[in-house]
């Protein structure tokens, strides 16, 4: 509906050159009418009688022509304001329409919802943060050290001596890389996370009591129980007075904490370079309920060899220490009733769901 008023003035006649438009009137009527669109086609029909060829913006533009100069610029303005809204109008209109429609003819809204199904840890992730708390309710403190390692933390503040053949235990995977602390020394991936134990020696004094968990690479032929990339989590507490029966204590109340109170365990001389005495622990497989074999080992332990404080330049006979080196593949095998390590690198979703 055109809404034009003659002209305000009294006594004068009603001739087009003195037309004007009374735009708030067309702007509140142009809302009115968009509220009831309901259908594109009605859409349609509004945006013609604004926008069209022969709609209401057209008619004014017209008009400008026969319009008095000095009404020129508000009747632009306004025919371009009521672009501007009837556009803004029909904008939220189709954006609800087609909204509608969808809802009307593509969804069935009684059908039950698709989801999205929410991911979870990995079973080594779950593995290790479990150990750790284990580990951090008896009072030790998480710390991450480099997997890239010099050969004097892997190895020589280790007390394993530079072409030792203590050191093939450790087979290792080197980097080609210069160690910028040693010259001549490449950089290595490290075989164990026994070097975290010097690093933290030489940047803390005692007491202290850590856990350094993290991965670690050694060029062993991929089977069912060794990768060239596994976890450990190493252990290490010093102070004055430190005993080898703590050590014992402390690893059987872990164990019995992890796996459970039925579970067996043996410690067995064994030895490693940095500790003396030393031992390994064995996990009786068959009580856990893995029959592949009766015992597995678990983890490589000892009282701190008195060289490796003196590589880490602590005063000599002032402090005793325990380390530990567990490897966490081998606890979550034993836990889960895992038989190949190699399930655990797969990313096979049947296996890692189940977990
Ligand atoms: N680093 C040894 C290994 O990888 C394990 C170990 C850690 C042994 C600490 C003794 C003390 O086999």
């Amino acid at each position: 509906m055109f809404l034009r008023c003659p002209a305000k003035k009294a006594g004068q006649s009603f001739n087009k050159a003195s037309m004007q438009w009374n735009f708030q009137d067309i702007y509140d009527q142009a809302q009115v009418e968009s509220q009831a669109v309901d259908s594109p086609q009605a859409l349609e029909t509004f945006r013609l009688k604004y926008l069209g060829k022969k709609g209401l913006v057209a008619a004014i533009f017209a008009s400008l022509a026969s319009a008095q100069s000095g009404d020129k610029a508000a009747i632009g303005k306004g025919a371009n304001d009521l672009r501007g809204l009837v556009e803004r109008l029909i904008a939220e209109k189709s954006a609800i329409i087609s909204t509608a429609k969808i809802f009307e003819e593509q969804v069935d809204v009684s059908l039950p919802g698709t989801g999205e199904t929410l991911g979870h840890t990995h079973i080594l992730t779950q593995t290790m943060q479990e150990i750790i708390s284990v580990f951090e309710q008896m009072g030790f403190v998480t710390i991450e050290t480099p997997e890239i390692e010099t050969e004097f933390h892997n190895f020589t503040g280790l007390n394993i001596p530079i072409d030792h053949p203590s050191r093939d235990a450790f087979d290792t995977f080197y980097l080609d890389a210069q160690d910028p602390s040693a010259t001549g020394r490449r950089l290595l991936l490290r075989s164990h996370t026994s070097p975290g134990q010097v690093r933290i020696m030489k940047q803390n004094k005692p007491p202290m009591a850590v856990i350094v968990p993290g991965r670690v690479y050694r060029p062993d032929a991929v089977d069912a129980s060794h990768s060239f990339m596994f976890h450990q989590i190493e252990g290490l507490l010093v102070d004055e007075k430190v005993q080898f029966s703590e050590l014992k204590g402390l690893l059987t109340e872990f164990c019995r904490r992890f796996f459970g109170p039925k579970v067996i365990m043996r410690f067995r001389p064994h030895f490693f370079p940095f500790t003396e005495p030393s031992a390994e622990v064995d996990i009786n497989a068959e009580v856990l309920g893995i029959q592949r074999k009766k015992w597995l080992e678990i983890l490589g332990c000892g009282m701190v060899n008195p060289k490796v404080f003196k590589e880490a330049g602590y005063p000599k006979n002032k402090y005793k220490g325990f380390a530990f080196g567990m490897g966490v593949e081998r606890m979550a095998m034993l836990k889960y009733g895992i038989n190949d390590i190699r399930l655990f690198y797969e990313n096979d979703v049947r296996f890692l769901k189940q977990f």
